[in-house]
């Protein structure tokens, strides 16, 4: 029995809502309607597929679901094959202007002919896909395979939002057959979401599940994974960047005379792609455009490995032909590796300026994102037990623009070695100090403190370099030498450093001593933020030492505040105010201080900022009950401008609670911790300063 017509016409309509909508939201990311709206809609469509099965079709929203677990997948013979790409091997610009001179010599164009036009794409780090359309319905997507033959993952190639299941009309009439070619590739922002997500599962002691090395590889997996079901959760996206077979002209299918107009039409079919595609004219707008995406590369979502140039016109490109199965009118042209493979030699641990332990992995050196890396870092013992890191491993290397290189994960069939997992060790490396790990804290210390000559090496560079007290000449080897050799072992020892001390040393001539000397006299006239900074008081930066210095004005402000006192500090949180209060309460600490002004360092003090003196400043203060005329608002915003701090609850270390008509637990609670209770009129008097005793 056919089903009526009304359920029939929803049914269209449902699809033809929930196609527009999968458009806006997936492909230009503009959605129309909440998610919430969607899944309505979606469920509704569900429920009468499932009432109606006759009416199922292949194009049907409710089919990016998926279905069955595969045994394997089926082969797919393409009908126009997927051809590689020839790779510029000139990574500098010159690779644009080498692909433009090649072009220019087989069209057999003169010298002075007109420069040829191109369309440079970004070259999509991911997995190549050709998605074959009848009539506008997507019935088949296949991998590249060997170029010939392809697997069928139209399975899987369903869940991907981003893929059309039906094309939409726009521009010109959708041909009758229509494959479309394009990179299923993975956001790195889905990436790190995605491996994340693996990271709790396997902590849960989940079986059978892993982290992903890269982008590619997880879009690559998911493709070729068997069960749709998981293909599903993997967050997959997709650019079209060309097309196979697709209906001519002369059959009923539009005419193309260029690249870019497909390109066009594609985007008007509702497939998305790349709003990065240029037009180029000429090798320099090629040149141009490798550079500009070079620069802007690690600002992208996703993973490009180099740009794509191809001839723009059609009947340019038909006559370039191809040389065995690359095209002669593109050319890829890539952007130096971020990812390369090397060994690791060793696992060493530094030690610094807060004495933090770092694991850092010694690689074989290798060339990766435009340097030669040799070290590569591990963060901490948990980061480097979870990436099972060990000495004699083949692991990747990455290194994307200015960040510090890092090991993405161990190559595990290339282990053919039993090294040991890498634990921390039980002693500071440097000075024998034991090695703790505070609760809670990811990372271990080396508990020596500035008996530990790396932590004073660390503190003595921190304390002279440019941003702190400037100290011209003093540099690495110096140091090293001054705290191997003994001479120096504290901050004010630097000071006391005579002609006598320094022409001592190796590589120390007498001229170089009266710089370094010299240097030292000068960075006595300093700043208090400065100094503050060159401390090297933990999670005190440039910014905080400035804020300190403006809110107190003077260092012995600073070394008398208590933590409540610090915490008013703006951007100053429980952290740094311990931190800073901690630094300061250490004999030793407030010594070297001390000494340091004794020797002659000097700077221009204030007057504390305003908010220091304010009456409530450091009192934190819980608002309670309807007050008689003030709203709570009104009451807080009181408080707040006399330096209080209103909390929500109620603690030993509240200072005052202000109670009003109807007060319930807080004020029990305040009675029970004899935490003082004031009404409005108190709150009052507490703002003008008049504080009960
Ligand atoms: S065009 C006939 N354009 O690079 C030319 N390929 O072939 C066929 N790729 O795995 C390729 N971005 O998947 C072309 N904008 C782009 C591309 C691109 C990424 C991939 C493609 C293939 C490899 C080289």
């Amino acid at each position: 029995m056919s089903p009526p017509a009304p359920v029939r016409a929803r049914v269209d309509a449902l699809r033809a809502q929930l196609h527009h909508h999968a458009y806006r939201y997936y492909v230009l990311d503009a959605p129309e309607i909440p998610d919430a709206e969607y899944d309505r809609l979606f469920t509704e469509l569900q429920q009468l597929e499932a009432a109606h099965p006759e009416l199922a079709t292949p194009d049907s929203p409710t089919r990016r679901v998926g279905g069955a677990v595969l045994e394997g997948f089926a082969k797919v013979r393409h009908r126009v094959p997927m051809l590689s790409i020839r790779t510029e091997t000139d990574i500098t610009e010159a690779g644009a202007q080498a692909f433009d001179a090649r072009v220019r010599r087989e069209l057999a164009l003169a010298e002075d002919a007109p420069p040829v036009a191109y369309v440079a794409e970004l070259k999509f780090d991911g997995l190549a896909i050709s998605l074959r359309y009848e009539q506008g319905v997507l019935v088949q997507a296949a991998t590249r395979g060997d170029g010939e033959v392809g697997e069928d993952v139209t399975q899987n190639i369903r869940t991907v939002g981003q893929v059309p299941l039906r094309l939409q009309a726009g521009g010109r009439p959708v041909p009758p057959v229509l494959e479309v070619r394009g990179e299923v590739y993975m956001r790195r922002d889905d990436f790190e979401a995605m491996n994340e997500a693996q990271r709790l599962k396997i902590a849960q002691g989940q079986k059978n599940e892993k982290t992903f090395v890269n982008p590619r590889n997880a879009a690559a997996g998911a493709v070729r994974q068997l069960d749709p079901a998981i293909a599903r959760q993997r967050p997959l996206s997709f650019y079209a960047y060309g097309w196979g077979e697709i209906t001519p002209p002369e059959a009923g299918g539009p005419a193309f005379a260029s690249q870019f107009e497909l390109l066009q039409a594609l985007g008007a079919w509702g497939l998305p792609v790349s709003d990065q595609t240029r037009r180029c004219v000429g090798a320099a707008d090629l040149v141009a455009f490798h550079r500009e995406i070079g620069s802007r590369r690690d600002q992208l979502p996703f993973d490009i490995d180099g740009v794509v140039y191809k001839v723009d016109d059609l009947a340019l490109q038909q006559r370039l032909g191809f040389v065995t199965r690359e095209p002669r009118w593109a050319v890829a042209h890539k952007f130096p590796a971020q990812e390369q493979l090397t060994t690791i030699e060793a696992i060493d641990v530094q030690v610094g300026r807060t004495g933090k332990l770092t694991p850092v992995a010694k690689l074989a050196p290798v060339f990766v994102g435009g340097v030669t890396v040799t070290n590569a870092t591990l963060h901490n013992e948990d980061e480097a037990r979870r990436k099972d890191v060990r000495v004699g491993d083949t692991v990747i290397v990455r290194r994307a623009g200015d960040v510090i290189p890092e090991v993405v994960g161990v190559v595990a069939d290339k282990r053919t070695h039993e090294a040991p997992p890498f634990t921390m060790p039980a002693c500071c490396p440097v000075c024998g100090s034991a090695a703790v790990r505070e609760e809670g804290e990811v990372d271990h210390r080396c508990s020596g403190g500035l008996f530990c000559p790396a932590q004073r090496k660390q503190a003595l560079l921190h304390f002279a370099q440019r941003r702190a007290m400037d100290v011209e000449g003093l540099g690495e080897k110096l140091v090293d030498q001054l705290v191997d050799g003994g001479v120096v072992r504290t901050l004010p020892d630097l000071y006391r450093l005579g002609v006598a001390n320094l022409v001592a040393l190796e590589r120390m001539g007498e001229k170089s001593a009266a710089g370094l000397l010299a240097g030292l006299e000068a960075s006595k006239a300093t700043t208090l933020p400065r100094f503050l900074f060159a401390l090297g008081i933990r999670h005190v930066g440039e910014s905080t030492a400035r804020d300190l210095a403006r809110h107190f004005g003077g260092l012995d402000r600073i070394l008398e505040a208590d933590v409540d006192q610090l915490l008013q500090v703006p951007d100053v949180g429980p952290v740094v105010a311990e931190s800073i209060h901690r630094f300061f309460a250490q004999p030793h600490n407030r010594e070297v201080v001390e000494q340091l002004r004794a020797c002659g360092v000097h700077w221009a003090e204030g007057e504390p900022a305003a908010q220091a003196v304010l009456p409530l400043a450091g009192k934190t203060v819980v608002l309670t009950g309807t007050l008689p005329t003030l709203g709570r608002d009104e009451a807080k915003d009181l408080l707040e401008a006399a330096g209080a701090k209103v909390a929500g609850s109620v603690s030993r270390k509240t200072s005052y609670v202000v109670a009003g008509a109807e007060a319930g637990s807080k004020l029990d609670k305040a009675r029970e911790l004899g935490v003082p209770v004031l009404d409005e009129d108190g709150l009052r008097r507490l703002v003008a300063g008049d504080l009960p005793a």
